[in-house]
């Protein structure tokens, strides 16, 4: 069931009634749908083994794959992440003070006894402080004890989708993904759309695990350091790093080859490929209905009176040919952040039109663009 999180009375507020009520859900080990500024979570008390283990058997997500926990923004989040990591780096410092609360999740070495079953395993924890004014009022309730009742340091999140599936931007989506059961506080739209940007900060150098809004470039201003993706990193640290760190690469499901897919099949294609395409569609299309013509002797002024199946939908930024009418064009925003905010939004758009085919323009090769590439080409894996 959805639960509005704000009242509209004369302007905007963050109903107190509605967060403590879902605040109590969380003390009581019940999980429920949280929204955050990138996409919604399956959030429960990250202390709580038995209510992190609820989100893995409601995800149908492996066991072995950590949850980010989000903390609140009391002093930009730094008590927060005192109380689940044993050593935070100088310049994870220094990325939560430029970036929390925001869509960055950093990767830091998990205090033991903490979050256990949330981390999946890891001697190490995804932290995340989410900038959204929903998911703080909660946050914070849930750090200040009413009648005695236990603090809660955290909230285990994963998005709340099913595993491998597209991630939910909107409350309705949550409905969709887990049914009218579970508890959702609705905190409108998502901002972001897409999920946070995962930096590791335990191999001694910032390594980004998962691209999003917040770019490499950002990253490497904000704390002077070269950011290496993973594969860099495995390339260039000697071996002895390697060794003495261990297995280096954590998992992470957002890094597998598959990932936020929809029901229909995507391909990505330039421009030109994408014009083509389409081009051989209507021809092929073309000559199918001459054959079908002289087979059947049906009269070439009879109209075709079936019903319209859309097969294809094409996502691009720039108009194209199209004379198929079983081809929807859906226009592409112009920038990345754009983009990012309606992505999956429009991929579970085409799913529920029925479409078995998505079409879409490989985005630019830049690094504002990392993000929504990202998730596109794992959609298409
Ligand atoms: O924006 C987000 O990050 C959203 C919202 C709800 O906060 N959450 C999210 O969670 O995307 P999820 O579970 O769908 O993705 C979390 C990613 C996974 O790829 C997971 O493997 C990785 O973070 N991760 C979490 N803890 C980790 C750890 N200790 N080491 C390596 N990767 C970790
Ligand atoms: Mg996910």
């Amino acid at each position: 069931m959805i639960f509005s999180a704000y009242i509209f009375a004369d302007g905007v507020e963050i109903a107190p009634g509605v967060i403590a009520t879902f605040s109590r859900m969380i003390r009581e080990g019940l999980i429920v749908g949280v929204p955050t500024e990138t996409v919604y979570g399956l959030g429960a008390d990250a202390d709580l083994d038995v209510a992190v283990g609820r989100i893995f058997a409601a995800k149908q997500r492996p066991a072995d794959h950590p949850l980010i926990v989000h903390v609140a923004a009391f002093d930009g989040g730094i008590s927060g992440a005192a109380h689940y990591a044993s050593r935070v780096p100088a310049f994870a410092q220094q990325l939560m003070s430029a970036f929390w609360p925001g869509p960055l999740t950093l990767i830091l070495p998990r205090k033991p006894g903490v979050a256990t079953v949330a981390a999946g395993g890891q001697n190490s924890i995804g932290l995340r402080c989410p900038s959204h004014p929903v998911a703080q009022a909660l946050l914070k309730n849930l750090r200040s004890p009413e009648g005695g009742q236990l603090v809660v340091w955290g909230i285990a999140a994963p998005s709340a989708n099913k595993f491998g599936r597209v991630s939910p931007t909107t409350a309705a989506h949550v409905m969709d993904e887990f049914g009218d059961s579970l508890a959702v506080l609705d905190g409108g739209p998502c901002d972001m759309g897409i999920e946070s940007t995962i930096i590791d900060c335990t191999r001694g150098v910032p390594v980004q695990l998962r691209p999003g809004s917040i770019s490499r470039q950002q990253v490497q201003e904000a704390c002077g350091l070269k950011v290496l993706t993973d594969a860099e990193f495995v390339e260039q640290a000697d071996a002895q790093i390697i060794q003495a760190q261990g297995s280096i690469a954590p998992r992470a499901s957002g890094t597998l080859a598959s990932h936020y897919a929809p029901n229909a099949k995507l391909r990505l294609m330039d421009l030109k490929s994408l014009q083509s395409a389409l081009d051989m569609l209507e021809e092929a299309k073309l000559n199918g209905r001459r054959v079908a013509q002289k087979s059947s002797a049906v009269s070439a002024v009879e109209k075709d009176t079936s019903p319209k199946i859309v097969h294809i939908a094409v996502y691009a930024r720039n108009r194209l040919r199209i004379k198929s009418d079983e081809v929807i064009f859906r226009a592409m925003p112009q920038s990345a952040a754009q983009v990012a905010h309606e992505l999956f939004a429009v991929l579970r758009e085409f799913d529920a039109a029925g479409v078995k085919l998505i079409w879409a323009e490989t985005p630019p090769d830049t690094v504002e663009w990392e993000g929504v590439r990202d998730r596109l080409g794992r959609a298409s894996a």
